[in-house]
């Protein structure tokens, strides 16, 4: 909710997709190495985001939380500390419930405590996960967990430095979208990102990485008129090593979650990418589309064929246009300017983020895609050819 505290998305690491439980120092020492050396610290990517199974099975006699020291030899504050040095931010993960997705202590009766740890730990980012949490005192289980994110919105807001606060509540609601939005309706009061659907697959997972990824961009398109600069929609981790992902769709990961103003959030070991992925990651233009000021997110308008068509304002006065090929084989479109509250008959210039082409079109785009392959255009108007809809006809919404 505060633009002050996340005034664009999140950029960074996260263990949890790639490695799940096998986390410990070495990994977060030698990731931010490796984002130093490779550029991608230079190009925002600032955040190393451990995630669950960092702590130990029980609390402290104090009832603090104890962070795993076979795992953290030299502990987490000394990771924070070499976080800072390097120029990076340090987050964690907790849970609202019980105990946490991977059965660590939840934070359930010790909220206040653990924020405390936390900030005294370096930390300034807290993802908050939603397994094992039971209602109480009659309550439903939405008025649960809006009271629980709630509660730990009001203690991280009122610390010394707020911590930001990623939430996972939405998650668990998915499955009913009208209980779904209506805990849409709190969510960007209390946080700054929350995630709203499955998690993407994680790296030894079985099933189609892209499709995982295709219902995850769905929830997404559901959810434009949420965001704004200080809240944005979470669609998980950019699973950019995933083998079982095709090269251009691991360049539509990227873009379609660029176009969505959408945590960039890697969850890959970034040593071993490839020279071409840490390229297309750090690609400047679509960083700064992600990273735009107004925090819009694209938003689905056409579907045509096999061409997922979306579109949003940019802060100078540009239009973005994203392009996605859902179909199995290469096809040809043409994306009229009207389909994006634009007139026709005009002057604009087009230029694609992926080849950094400019081009001058009038009331159409043609645009030749391979199998799920996005193109991405920052549309640029001339004279008079300002937009007659800016908003109004986005086709999904909850
Ligand atoms: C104890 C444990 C450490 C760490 C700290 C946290 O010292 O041995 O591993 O968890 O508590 O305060
Ligand atoms: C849930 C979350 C994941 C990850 C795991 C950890 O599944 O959605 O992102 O945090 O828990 O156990």
């Amino acid at each position: 909710e505060d633009p002050k505290l996340l005034p664009t998305p999140p950029m960074g690491f996260n263990n949890w997709a790639r490695f799940e439980c096998d986390l410990n120092e070495t990994l977060f020492t030698d990731t931010a190495q490796s984002m130093l050396s490779r550029g991608l610290l230079a190009a925002g990517y600032n955040r190393l985001n451990l995630d669950d199974c960092w702590m130990t099975h029980e609390r402290g006699a104090d009832g603090a939380l104890q962070w795993n020291s076979t795992l953290f030899p030299h502990g987490i504050p000394w990771l924070a500390d070499y976080a800072h040095k390097h120029g990076f931010h340090l987050g964690i993960y907790e849970d609202s419930g019980n105990a946490t997705c991977g059965g660590y202590p939840g934070s359930y009766g010790y909220e206040q405590k653990d924020a405390e740890t936390f900030a005294s730990w370096g930390i300034d980012y807290l993802k908050l996960d939603g397994c094992n949490v039971y209602p109480e005192g009659g309550r439903s289980m939405a008025e649960e967990y809006k009271l629980r994110y709630g509660q730990w919105h009001d203690i991280l807001s009122a610390m010394a430095e707020p911590l930001i606060f990623s939430e996972s509540a939405p998650a668990y609601f998915s499955e009913n979208k009208t209980e779904w939005a209506n805990v849409m309706d709190w969510i960007p009061f209390y946080g700054e990102l929350a995630r709203h659907s499955d998690d993407v697959l994680v790296y030894v997972g079985e099933g189609s990485a892209w499709d995982s990824i295709m219902v995850n961009y769905h929830f997404q398109t559901l959810l434009v008129r949420y965001q704004k600069p200080g809240y944005y929609n979470d669609p998980d981790f950019l699973i950019t090593d995933h083998p079982g992902l095709t090269d251009a769709e691991k360049r539509s990961h990227f873009a379609l979650w660029a176009s969505f103003g959408a945590p960039l959030i890697i969850s890959a070991y970034i040593p071993d990418l490839s020279d071409e992925e840490v390229r297309f990651l750090s690609n400047k233009e679509l960083i700064a589309v992600d990273q735009d000021p107004l925090a819009q997110q694209a938003a689905l308008v056409s579907r045509d064929g096999t061409f997922d068509v979306l579109t949003r304002s940019l802060a100078n006065g540009d239009r973005l246009l994203t392009v996605l090929n859902t179909g199995s084989s290469s096809a040809k479109t043409s994306i009229s300017v009207a389909r994006l509250g634009l007139k026709g008959q005009c002057q604009y210039k087009a230029r694609d983020l992926w080849t950094g082409k400019t081009s001058s079109i009038r009331d159409a785009i043609g645009i030749n895609l391979d199998s799920h392959a996005t193109a991405v255009y920052r549309i640029t108007p001339g004279r008079g050819c300002t937009s007659v809809t800016p908003t109004g006809m986005i086709l999904n919404t909850v």
